[in-house]
Parts: structure tokens; sequence; C-alpha cells
């Protein structure tokens, strides 16, 4: 008999875990601080965790530049840490999920460091390196995600060395079929653990060109005025998205199906259009799960959003479990993002999130209506955007401390939090949860109602209704009516109404009568 995988109709709640639950007192989150919390965790209805990376790092990009991949970074605890957090998960019905960073590792790796040793080294070819052109400039216009030149002048040996991030995150070498050995055996070791899958960073890169060639200037595509297609005036056309990466999908995908539960891999597949994301899914035989970044860059209107669920649902192939999130530890969050901070839109935005089929995805504290902090430039930790370098937006906005409670560490630390915590202490979890009607509390009734009605499944998702002031669209057993107008509306629907996102269960409208939806409301409809 085949059972739905566990993350269809699932709940997945990314923990960046520096900044959810310090255990030691020295400010920064770790493993045992997260364990202590797993009762709230379970409290919440999740199904699986996924931790920010937890390996050791020199911390350059917080973790995304690992120097170890089979071990445990000292700040945030250890190997036997990592395991009593995956058995203690276990017995509460979560799975614990880790960040695989396969498209870099960090400068000071070991396969690194004995690469830089020399051109003869065994592992120089783990690596991307190139000779400069005749001018000695670097070998193509490649730019990292900085802006600055993509290669680095490596003086011993007379070549540069590509990195896609920062100079201290130096790309692997994807033709090397010895890298493919190294992540298999990686991935393994942690399957052997108990890790129940992984997010994979940088989905869409791995492979660069063989030929390195020149990425063409940008060619100014833009989606909701965002800039997509590439950065800093070039496409990335050479150095991310190549079509041999679908191979290694295909290979992983095909281990993870030998095991016997199937673990999960959840890309990072930062693509622009959804047309670009179905392919990692492929015949349903690569990822089962890739980040729909298109949806999450839509504006916060009725007809983006269902324009791109539609997209997505048309472009994945049959069997394919979208997944739907609105934040993570590299964007503006959600709350601030979608709702501009107004909570009534916040909670719309989750009532929709959580009743789209597929996976739920929440970023620690969405479920609060966690908004960005405003963190001074002279506190930023994150190098790659420090500063705002070169216009960027400061992603420490996004990473700041849970705040649990009104002490003065907001529960989070007892010491000096490693960034500044939430400067709106009403914002908190113990608050929320005396609430009947908190935002904690609709993500909490959103989540059970998700495993009541979807149970398991990737729920068939029907197109209703979508205009300026709403979207309403059938999941499943659910008709959702959802308003995005800041005036009431009377609605015509049929069904049982079960949840408000406005008022949660209490102050539901009576079944029969045409409901009039309040500013910003959805309203759950129960059909069978
Ligand atoms: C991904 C991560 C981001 C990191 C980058 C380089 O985009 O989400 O935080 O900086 O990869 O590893």
């Amino acid at each position: 008999m085949s059972h739905s995988p566990w993350w269809h109709g699932a709940t997945l709640y990314h923990v960046y875990v520096r900044s959810f639950q310090d255990g030691d007192g020295d400010g920064h989150g770790d493993l045992r601080g997260l364990i202590s919390r797993l009762d709230h965790l379970q409290w919440l209805g999740i199904d699986a965790l996924w931790l920010s990376p937890t390996m050791p790092s020199p911390n350059h990009d917080w973790g995304y530049d690992v120097s170890d991949y089979r071990g445990v970074h000292p700040d945030l605890g250890t190997l036997d840490d990592l395991d009593d957090l995956v058995s203690q998960a276990r017995e509460r019905g979560i799975r614990v999920m880790l960040d695989l960073v396969p498209n870099h590792t960090s400068s000071e790796h070991p396969w690194f460091v004995e690469a830089r040793s020399g051109a003869d080294s065994p592992y120089r070819d783990y690596y991307v390196w190139a000779p400069p052109k005749s001018d000695g400039s670097a070998p193509n216009n490649w730019l990292d995600d900085t802006g600055e030149p993509a290669w680095t002048w490596d003086k011993k040996s007379g070549e540069y060395y590509l990195h896609n991030f920062l100079p201290e995150q130096p790309d692997l070498n994807w033709w090397n079929p010895s890298v493919h050995a190294e992540f298999d055996a990686v991935m393994d070791f942690w399957f052997d653990r108990g890790i129940a899958g992984f997010r994979i960073d940088v989905a869409n890169g791995l492979y660069k060109d063989a030929q390195l060639r020149d990425n063409p200037k940008h060619d100014e595509a833009y989606i909701y005025g965002r800039e997509v297609q590439g950065r800093y005036g070039l496409q990335h056309l050479y150095n991310f998205n190549r079509p041999e990466v679908h191979e290694v999908y295909r290979h992983w995908r095909r281990r993870a199906e030998r095991r016997p539960e199937t673990p999960l891999l959840l890309g990072e597949t930062w693509v622009a259009r959804v047309d670009e994301l179905a392919p990692y899914y492929g015949d349903n035989d690569q990822l089962q799960l890739g980040f729909n970044f298109p949806f999450i860059f839509a504006p916060f209107e009725a007809p983006a959003l269902a324009r791109m669920v539609a997209e997505s649902l048309a472009a994945f192939p049959e069997g394919a479990c979208p997944i739907w999130a609105g934040s993570n530890h590299d964007l503006p969050r959600m709350a601030t993002r979608w709702a501009e901070g107004d909570d009534r839109r916040t909670r719309l935005a989750h009532a929709v999130l959580a009743t789209l089929p597929g996976t739920y995805a929440l970023y620690y504290g969405d479920e609060l209506g966690m908004t960005d902090s405003d963190i001074p430039a002279r506190l930023h930790r994150d190098p790659l955007t420090a500063g705002e370098r070169n216009g960027q937006w400061p992603r420490d906005n996004a990473r700041a401390p849970m705040r649990w409670d009104r002490t003065p560490g907001a529960g989070f630390t007892t010491g000096e939090p490693w960034l500044p915590l939430p400067e709106d202490e009403s914002v908190n979890v113990t608050d929320q949860r005396a609430s009947a009607t908190s935002t904690l509390a609709l993500v909490r009734a959103l989540i059970a109602l998700r495993n009541e009605k979807f149970a398991g499944e990737v729920a068939e998702y029907r197109e209703v209704e979508v205009s300026e002031s709403r979207w309403v669209y059938t999941s499943g057993p659910l008709t959702v009516v959802a308003s995005f107008s800041a005036e009431p509306q009377r609605v015509d629907v049929a069904g049982e109404p079960v949840l408000s996102s406005a008022t949660v269960r209490e102050d539901l409208p009576a079944a029969g009568s045409p409901p009039v939806l309040r500013p910003w409301e959805a309203l759950l409809l129960c059909s069978a």
C-alpha cells in the first residue's frame, strides 16, 4: 500500500537557530534552546523543522560557508545535541531537516585549503579555477552576490577561483565526479542519523558553464517591478540554472527513494519565473519541493497571487507538491513586505498560504505576525549585506531574536542578544498563547484545519473568482473567500463557515446567509 509523503498537506517551520532560543546564556540561539521549545512547536501543530545552517563554519555568511559537512557548529551545540533534537522531536511527531550547501564551501574547508596549496593538489579540481585573460584580468565578467567580480586571484598558483557569493565561499566544481560522491556520502551520513531531508541551498546553482562564457548584459526583465533575471546589470545565464543540474537531482531522488522513509529534497530554487521552477520537479523525479520565488515576490494583490498559483499548478508535473511561503532569512518578512505591518493583512496571508494545496512553510515569528526590525548599520552582523553593501537590503532585519515573553531578554536569552530584540514587546508568544484570537491562535487553528481537511494530501485547487477586491477558491473540501479590500463586502458563497482570519472561531457568520466580509478577512467555509 502506498502512503502519501509526509510533506503533502504538511506544515514546515523554518528555524533560524541563532535567533530562536538561547540555551546557555551566550546570546546566540542554539540546539539545546531549540529542544526546550519543542513542546511549544508541538502545541502549534507543525510537522517538520528546517534548521538554518548548523554545520561548522567561520560564519562569513552565518553558516552558509561550511567548513565541515559532518559536524555541528560549536556555537549551536554538538552532534549529540543534534541527535537528541532529532529523537525528542520525533517523540512529538516532528521531523528535522537540515540546510545543505552544495554550491560552495568555506574557504577554510580542508578541501579548499588543500586545493589552494598548488595546481597539482588532488583537491584542485574540486573548485572552479581559471587562468587570467591575457591582460591579467578575471576570466570572465561574472559578478558575485555583492556586485563585485566573482573571481579572486590566487597569487601562488597564478589562477583565479570562482565565488558566486563571498570570496570566503569558493564555488565547487560539479563537473568533477568526486564532488558528487562527496555529497552522496554527506547526505547518507545525515540520513543515517535520522535527518528527514534537506533544504538545498542555491539549488539553481552547482553547475557553471563549462566554457565560462561571459554573462549577457541584463535585458531588463522585471516581474512586478523587481529585477529578476539577474543583478548588477548582468543576466545570470552561465553561472546559474544550468541544464546539467537536473541530473544531480534525479540521482539524489533515486537515492532518497531507496531509503525506507524517503527523505525530502526541498530546493532553494531561486528562479524568476514559474516555467523555470517547474523543471526542478522534473517529471516528478527530481526535487520533491522547490520554493516558489515568483509567488513570494508577487505583490499582495488578489490577481497577482492567484495568477502565480494558477501558473504554478499548470506548470508543475502531475502529482507534484507545491510549497507556499511568504518569508525567509534573506527577505523582508511577509508581515512587513506583504502586509505593511497591518495585522489584518498578515492574518489574511496566513489563511491563504495555509489553504493552498501542498506544503505551508512558516519562518519563525511569522506565526506572531513578527515584522522586520530596523537594525542600525553599526549593529549589522551579516557580512553579505552589512551597511547595505551595494544597495542591498540588510538581511539582519529579518533575523531578530524570537520574542517569547515581556522579560528583558524576551525569554530568548539571559545574556546579550547577538542581534537586537524586536522593538515591539507586545508581539510575543506568551501573550498570544493567552489570547483565543491572536495571530498565533489563528495560525494554530489553520494548521489544525489543514490536518483535518487535507489529511496528508495535496488538495485539489479550483479558482472560482478573482478581482481586485477578492479571491475565491476551493481547496479540497474548503472554500476560501479572501477579501483584498479595505471595505466590507458581501459575498455569495455556499458552505458552513469554519474559520475566519479576522476572529479565528468566534463570531463566525451564520451558515446559509450570504456573509459580509470584513476588510482583509479570509473566511473559510466547508462544503463537506
Ligand atoms: C542562499 C541562502 C543565503 C546565503 C546564500 C549563499 O541564498 O539562503 O542566506 O547567503 O545562499 O549561501
